[in-house]
Formats: C-alpha cells, sequence, structure tokens
C-alpha cells in the first residue's frame, strides 16, 4: 500500500491533517502529548464475528467485490493485545493535563474491550448516542451505540453541566460511506471537551465527521484511516467543506427538530 499524506490550513492558523495508513503506525509517529481530544470509532472485528445474522453473515452491503472478503471495509485486530497497544499509544500521545478520550463501542465490544480502557484512562462516563431510528437485529432492534468517555489521569472538566449522558440525533440513511456517523455526534464530544485551537484526533477516520466536526469548532484535526476509499472521500470532503462550506457527504442536519442542541 502507497501511504498518502494530505494536509491543508483553515483560518489561517488551524490545520487538518490526514493520512491513508495503520492506526497504530499513525499513533507511533506523533509526538508525546501532542493531542487535546481523541474523538473515534473504530471498526471492531469482534462484532462481526460474534454477531452472525441470517444465514451466518453480516447484515450490510457486501458491495467491495474482491476486496478484503468483500466485507465493509478492513477490521482493525481487536485482540486484547492489539487494543492495549492501541490504548497505551493514545495515552502517549494525549495531553497529561487537559487531554480527553472518546471511544465508540457497539454492544459486544463495550463487553470484551470496554474495561480494559481502565488499564489506561479514568473513565468518567458511558454515554449513549440514540440514533431515533431502530436499525437491524433479530432479538430487540439496535437503536443506540455507546461511547466510553475518561481523562487522561487529569481532573480536567468538560465545558459544563447542561450535557445529558444520552444524546438524540439521527443516524445518517444512504451513507456514501459504511457506517458514517453523523458530523453532530462528534460535535458534542468536541464542543464538551476542546477549546479553540485544541488538536483534534481520530485515527478511524471513515468518512471524516469528525474532521469536519474539529473545523466546525475552530480546532486542528490529525486522523487516519488504512482504507483508500476513506482518504479519497475525506480529502474532498475537508477541501470542498472549508472552500465553500457545504458539507457534501451531510447535507440535512442530523438533529431533530423538536429539540435544542445542548452542545452549542
Ligand atoms: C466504523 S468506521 C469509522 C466511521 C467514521 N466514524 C465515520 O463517521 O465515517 C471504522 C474505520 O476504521 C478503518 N480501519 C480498519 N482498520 C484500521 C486500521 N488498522 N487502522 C486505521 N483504520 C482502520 C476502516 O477502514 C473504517 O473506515
Amino acid at each position: 500500500m502507497t501511504e498518502k499524506h494530505f494536509k491543508t490550513k483553515y483560518q489561517k492558523e488551524h490545520t487538518v491533517t490526514i493520512s491513508e495508513e495503520d492506526c497504530i503506525k499513525f499513533l507511533k509517529n506523533l509526538p508525546d502529548g501532542s493531542v487535546d481530544v481523541i474523538v473515534t470509532d473504530p471498526a471492531y472485528s469482534g462484532m462481526n464475528n460474534k454477531l452472525k445474522l441470517g444465514k451466518g453473515r453480516i447484515v450490510g452491503k457486501y458491495n467491495n467485490k474482491g476486496q478484503e472478503d468483500s466485507k465493509w471495509f478492513s477490521e482493525f485486530h481487536d485482540t486484547e493485545e492489539n487494543y492495549e497497544l492501541f490504548l497505551s499509544e493514545c495515552k502517549r500521545v494525549l495531553n497529561k493535563s487537559r487531554g480527553h478520550i472518546y471511544i465508540m463501542f457497539d454492544s459486544f465490544s463495550l463487553l470484551s474491550l470496554g474495561h480494559i480502557v481502565r488499564k489506561y484512562f479514568d473513565v468518567k462516563n458511558i454515554l449513549v448516542w440514540d440514533k431515533v431510528n431502530v436499525g437491524m437485529g433479530h432479538y430487540f432492534r439496535r437503536r443506540h451505540e455507546f461511547v466510553l468517555f475518561a481523562t487522561n489521569g487529569n481532573t480536567s472538566k468538560i465545558k459544563n453541566h447542561s450535557f445529558p449522558d444520552v444524546w438524540r440525533i439521527k443516524r445518517i440513511h444512504q451513507s456514501k460511506y459504511p457506517t458514517q456517523k453523523p458530523v453532530e455526534v462528534f460535535e458534542v464530544m468536541i464542543s464538551a471537551s476542546a477549546k479553540p485551537g485544541y488538536t483534534i484526533c481520530d485515527p478511524f477516520l471513515g468518512s471524516g465527521s469528525s474532521a469536519i466536526a474539529s473545523i466546525k469548532n475552530n480546532c486542528n484535526f490529525i486522523g487516519c484511516d488504512i482504507s483508500n476509499k476513506s482518504f479519497s472521500l475525506s480529502k474532498s470532503r475537508i477541501e470542498n467543506f472549508i472552500k465553500n462550506g457545504k458539507d457534501e457527504l451531510q447535507e440535512k442536519s442530523a438533529c431533530l427538530d423538536n429539540e435544542t442542541n445542548f452542545w452549542k
């Protein structure tokens, strides 16, 4: 695989940098304490191993024929050993006096891997993203994901006391990138934990939603993804958003019309 890097500036002083590479390799190249907030949504393989729906298949689009078993995308090898390596690198790159981390989990990976996060960080909350509309599921149909919020051994607070631990934000339908999350989910995390000029990091970039949320909050951003599709879609999305303020992968707001946005 040829690695690709893209760096751009906005509002003169802020930077956005993305690369096409493996998360561990990418984190290893970042200096100690160089990141203020990590917001990330890893591709867990555990869920797919345990969640065989239908005739032993994962429900979803298998449309990348010939690639990686025709799955949606490469999965991070989430053995406990690899996950510990990932978390230890997150800890090293995160600022010691104000560093916060948000890691997204499905129910299965929260049970199998979530407890390990406590070895590295002070877990403060298990947050729930309520997607408003139900998705797949053979028993109870899934409508939520978890977000684990932790600090890097410091006592730095979030912005204020108005943030609930359940976030009602509509899921994205018919996305151009599999498992694309609404920008608003990352906006909640960033507005709770960051100030303008902070550096936000996402080592599982996907469609670049976390980068767009960082730009909206006047933060610097660094991220990576192992997939070329992720890199090229995110690059174009970031460039166009900076140029004309239009988000080409999420045209509509994912907020509910009748609710005030608690994070604004
Ligand atoms: C759940 S998706 C992220 C979706 C993203 N939050 C969004 O809103 O579009 C997980 C991503 O992890 C990437 N990935 C899988 N293994 C990886 C690895 N070893 N290093 C970096 N990225 C990886 C996949 O290509 C996929 O884009």
